[in-house]
């Protein structure tokens, strides 16, 4: 019984380290393309992010993948075998930071930071009309992270309406009347391209979008379009379709977007490993190890 750490393009060492601290008879491999048939075969447990290609395929004894991150999107691959149980990381940490991400960008955009931040070049002092933070905010998907952004944004005085797959208001509804709408939904066929120049016309003129979940929920250039024409006031966009994001892309030097890469929060490697480990001594003693996602819905 083998667990293999597919963790690329993060390094694989901290969480090496991190597991053999707790478990150090653990045994480990570390993909690398041209890895043996053989070497595979002995694989029941997989610790990653994605699958390359032909991987999934290759590990006839796979009973449990678990994720590194919240989302498993990358790792629902098209050959992994019907049985398999997926697992992701539920950290209240994680989520507590990519709410801080999306207070940050909130308040710069609804307390109009990048606005006196030009005035600065210009070494302008000018006084714009100022009032106590009511904005109201869409927050699209209310699992850990969701109700972890909402709780915060309401604590800063935000009017905060979530929207979940089911129960409660519908997107249209929600975006409607949303000047900021926050995205925080699992990647899913469903949702894959939820954001699109339908929907984003939904919003108000003038409303700013923060997408802290996966770059695909969002067209790009429907975003790009929809800033350009003044319709949003922009976006802050942690994660992007490509990440790394090529140089060469148009979202870089969009006024009014801005870029992170793909850091509102991680989980430690301890946090990581000790919820790993845990799945793994689990599976060994024949029980499902915790944190399932439904292989169906996606999350
Ligand atoms: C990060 O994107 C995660 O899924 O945890």
């Amino acid at each position: 019984m083998k667990a293999l750490l597919l963790t690329h393009p993060i390094p694989a060492a901290p969480f090496v380290e991190a597991i053999r601290a707790l478990e150090p008879g653990l045994p480990l491999l570390e993909y690398r393309p041209g890895l043996a048939d053989e070497a595979l075969a002995e694989v029941e447990a997989v610790l990653g992010w994605r699958f390359p290609p032909g991987v999934a395929e290759r590990l006839p004894r796979l009973r449990w993948v678990c994720s590194i991150g919240a989302g498993v999107d990358k790792l629902l691959a098209p050959g992994l075998a019907p049985a398999v149980a997926v697992s992701r990381i539920v950290d209240p940490e994680q989520a507590a930071g990519i709410a801080q991400y999306v207070a940050l960008m909130a308040l710069r955009h609804a307390r109009e930071l990048p606005a006196y931040e030009q005035q600065q070049q210009r070494r302008q002092w000018t006084r714009r009309p100022i009032g106590a933070l009511r904005s109201s905010v869409g927050v699209l998907g209310m699992g850990e992270v969701g109700q972890a952004v909402a709780q915060m944004l309401r604590a800063l005085g935000f009017e905060v309406t979530g929207f979940r797959r089911s129960g409660g208001p519908v997107l249209e509804q929600v975006l409607r009347t949303s000047e900021i709408a926050v995205c925080a939904l699992p990647l899913t066929p469903q949702t894959d391209g939820i954001l699109n120049a339908r929907t984003l016309a939904w919003l108000p003129r003038g409303a700013y979008l923060i997408n802290i979940a996966r770059g695909a929920h969002v067209v790009e250039a429907d975003l790009i379009a929809a800033v350009r024409s003044g319709h949003l006031a922009g976006a802050a966009l942690d994660v992007q379709a490509h990440e790394p994001l090529p140089a060469a892309d148009p979202l870089w030097a969009e006024p009014g977007i801005t870029i992170t890469p793909h850091i509102a929060a991680q989980s430690s490697p301890q946090t990581i490993a000790a919820q790993f480990v845990h799945g793994w001594r689990c599976l060994r003693r024949g029980e499902v190890p915790p944190n399932r996602v439904d292989r169906a819905l996606g999350y």
